[in-house]
Parts: structure tokens; C-alpha cells; sequence
């Protein structure tokens, strides 16, 4: 932590924390041995555009906890939760308050790709590691990459990559882009624009709003003006859901094909109704997965939250099991950083999605999927990469 940002934290020490957990002390192992309590500072969204994610995420998480006994490594632990709001201006002041003013012994979060490098600026300069169990943010798997930063989830441009081949194997050749003006946004276009292009197809525009604005009516006129074969959007949660329907009320729904990584409906599938329906997308998960483990997943969480199970719940119970295993790995120990990683390095984790482990900057290396909605259901089409790894340019570990 700077002196800069330690100033701005203590200033702001007492404001805002929503901790649901970890009421009272909690003695560190230093103080009683092995045994002691962890402590997990666990910063998602839990208001906002990205609510919903966040809440899936943190519950899927507890059931993969519970089922391993509620102990990490033999240790049991504390969850300290923290409403970051999706909000970038806040992330280091929120990660602070969880590393510093919390001692948190480590970091989960978060959604928001510009949240989760404000994360990873705190987590760096106090030294501990970060768990990402959704943030997309390319730079972390490349040039941002570090020892002590591991991601559960995908890189923004892994879904994004597939969804151009599938829209040039569709017949289109010209696509508009249009996406929130932040990093996810940013590398979402780019991993559909390196396969569009590449295979020859051309971009007529890209249109950028604010995040988290959902006035989406200027860029639709603008689409319907421009008449490209399809568009490619990077939206979720809420404003992913309102995209949707704004898309059809404009009349675009039967004219332009709408492509775009599985975040567009995965959450809102059931809110969305008709306006979903035919939408293809890309995503590193299907619901309708014919294995075991994705049964028995989506049955389980359907049961502990009384909500179905989508992309970020998968996200959320694979950080659990990233957890349980790594910290079996090193009998809780945490300062056992080498060993940690090294255990975390070689990971196979038996996921919902399909198993997969994780590439030299420590993003999942994992299949992605082709889906499409049927009568409200989205529907497995088939692999449209097998395997996919972030290139992970410029990503040197210290
Ligand atoms: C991101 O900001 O990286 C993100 C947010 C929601 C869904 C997917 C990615």
C-alpha cells in the first residue's frame, strides 16, 4: 500500500464497511498456532447493474465451503464481505480497508474488471494473494500478471475470441460493436475483432457507453442506420437485460443477428423471455452440461439460494474448490506462499463447466461453449473452442 493510499484509506476508515462476518477478534495463527482462524476479505458487488452476480458468486462459494466442512486446510475461517458497488474510484480504498484495517489473510473478488486492478494494486504492495472469481481484466493474465494473483473464472477475451468465427461461419461479414467504455468492455471487442477480422470480416463501428449507463436508444438508431449483418455487444447483469429488450422494442431483434459472450443472458435468461430468444452466444459454460457434476451442481444450488445456477455461481463454487485444494495443499499454512503457488499452479479443478487447470499466468485454460436460446432455455450447440487459453502476451512472473 503507498503512503498515498494508506493516507486516503485511514481517513476513510470508518465509512461504509459492510461486513456480514467476523464480529469481534480474531486471533491470527502468529498469535495461537496453526489453528487459528483464516480470515477471507470477500469484495463483490452486492448492489448495482452487477448485483445479482455478486450474490451468486458468494453463495455458490458457501456451498462449496459447507460441503468441504466449512475448513480450509484445517483451519476454519471468517468471511469479511464488502459491497464494492462496481465501483473503480473505491477499489483500492475497499481492498485496503480488507488487507489492512481488516487483516484479511487473503482477497476474493471481484465483477468489475476496473475494480478488480484497483484490487490488484493493493493486493501487490501488502504482498497477499488475490483470488478472481469473475473479473475478465485481459492486462492481469498479460503484462499486469503476478505471483500471487490467481483467476477462477476466464480472460475477458476468451469468450469474446470463438464469437467471431461463429459469426463469419453464420455468412456475416460486417458487424457493429457496442459495449461499456471500461476494460471488460474494451477486451471483450478485441477478442471478437482478432477472429472477425482475421477471417476477413470488417467492423463498421464501435460504440461505447459509459458504465453503467443503459440509455442504449442513440447507438441503436445508429446501428439501424448503419444496417451491418450482425452486432456484437458485451453487456451483463442488468444492463445486459435491458439491452435486450431495447433491442427488440427497437425492431432490430428479426433484422440484425445480436451475438455476444454468454454474460448477455446468462442471469437474465427468464427475465429476458422472448427478446432472448435465438440469441447465440459464447461461454465457458452451458447449463444443460450432460455430466454428473453439472447436475448435481445445479440441483444443489438451486436448493442452498432458491435461484438456478448460471455462469458466476459455477465461478463462485470453482473458487471454493480452488480454495479447498490449495490450502489442503499447504495444511492451511498461507505463509507457505511458495508452496501455495506452486499447489495452486498445478490445479485441476473438477468444475460444473468441465474440468480444467490453469495456463503459466494463471487463468483457466477451458473449453468454450456455443449456446442458443430455445423456448427460454439456453441450449448447448457444441464446443466452439476446445481448450482455450489467454495468450497471456507479456506476462513475465517475478
Ligand atoms: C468484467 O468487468 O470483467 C465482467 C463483468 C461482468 C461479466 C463479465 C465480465
Amino acid at each position: 500500500m503507498t503512503a498515498r493510499t494508506r493516507r486516503r484509506f485511514l481517513g476513510q476508515a470508518g465509512a461504509g464497511l459492510g461486513l456480514a462476518a467476523a464480529a469481534g477478534f480474531v486471533p491470527t495463527r502468529f498469535a495461537i498456532g496453526q489453528k487459528a482462524k483464516l480470515k477471507i476479505g470477500l469484495m463483490l458487488p452486492y448492489t448495482g447493474t452487477f448485483a445479482a452476480l455478486g450474490h451468486n458468486i458468494t453463495d455458490a462459494m458457501a456451498m462449496r465451503l459447507a460441503e468441504a466442512g466449512n475448513k480450509l486446510g484445517g483451519r476454519e475461517f471468517d468471511i469479511v464481505k464488502l459491497d464494492d458497488e462496481s465501483a473503480p474510484p473505491k477499489g483500492k480504498d475497499n481492498a485496503a480497508r480488507l488487507l489492512v484495517r481488516e487483516k484479511c489473510d487473503l482477497l476474493v473478488g471481484t465483477v468489475h474488471s476496473g475494480v478488480v486492478l484497483a484490487m490488484a494494486q493493493v493486493a501487490k504492495e501488502e504482498d497477499k494473494f488475490l483470488v478472481i472469481p469473475n473479473a475478465g481484466a485481459v492486462d492481469l493474465t498479460r503484462k499486469g500478471c503476478m505471483p500471487k494473483l490467481f483467476r477462477t473464472s476466464f480472460s475477458n477475451w476468451q469468450p469474446a475470441f470463438p464469437c467471431g468465427d461463429v459469426a463469419l461461419k453464420d455468412g456475416h461479414k460486417t458487424a457493429v460493436i457496442m459495449t461499456w467504455n471500461y476494460p471488460a468492455g474494451h477486451d471483450s471487442a478485441q477478442g471478437f475483432k482478432d477472429s472477425f477480422t482475421k477471417g476477413g470480416g470488417k467492423i463498421a463501428k464501435e460504440i461505447l457507453l459509459d458504465f453503467p449507463n443503459v440509455e442504449f436508444q442513440a447507438g441503436l438508431t445508429e446501428i439501424a442506420a448503419l444496417k451491418p449483418d450482425c452486432v456484437y455487444v458485451f453487456f451483463a447483469g442488468a444492463g445486459a437485460l435491458k439491452f435486450m429488450k431495447d433491442y427488440e422494442a427497437a425492431g432490430l431483434k428479426a433484422k440484425i443477428t445480436l451475438y455476444g459472450p454468454g454474460f448477455l443472458t446468462d442471469g437474465v435468461l427468464k427475465a429476458a423471455g422472448g427478446a432472448a430468444e435465438g440469441i447465440k452466444t459464447t461461454l465457458h459454460y452451458a447449463d444443460d452440461l450432460d455430466t454428473p457434476i453439472n447436475k448435481k451442481f445445479r440441483a444443489d444450488f438451486k436448493k442452498h439460494s432458491t435461484r438456478d445456477a448460471d455462469v458466476y455461481a459455477v465461478q463462485g463454487y470453482d473458487t471454493g474448490t480452488f480454495l479447498v485444494q490449495g490450502l489442503a495443499a499447504v495444511q492451511g499454512d498461507l505463509a507457505a506462499d511458495k508452496a501455495l503457488i506452486k499447489s495452486w499452479e498445478a490445479s485441476k479443478i473438477e468444475s460444473p463447466r468441465g474440468t480444467f487447470t490453469l495456463s503459466k499466468s494463471h487463468d483457466p485454460i477451458q473449453d468454450i461453449y456455443l449456446r442458443q436460446v430455445y423456448s427460454g432455455e439456453e441450449k448447448l450447440l457444441g464446443v466452439a473452442h476446445k481448450a482455450l487459453a489467454d495468450p497471456g502476451t507479456g506476462c513475465k512472473m517475478a
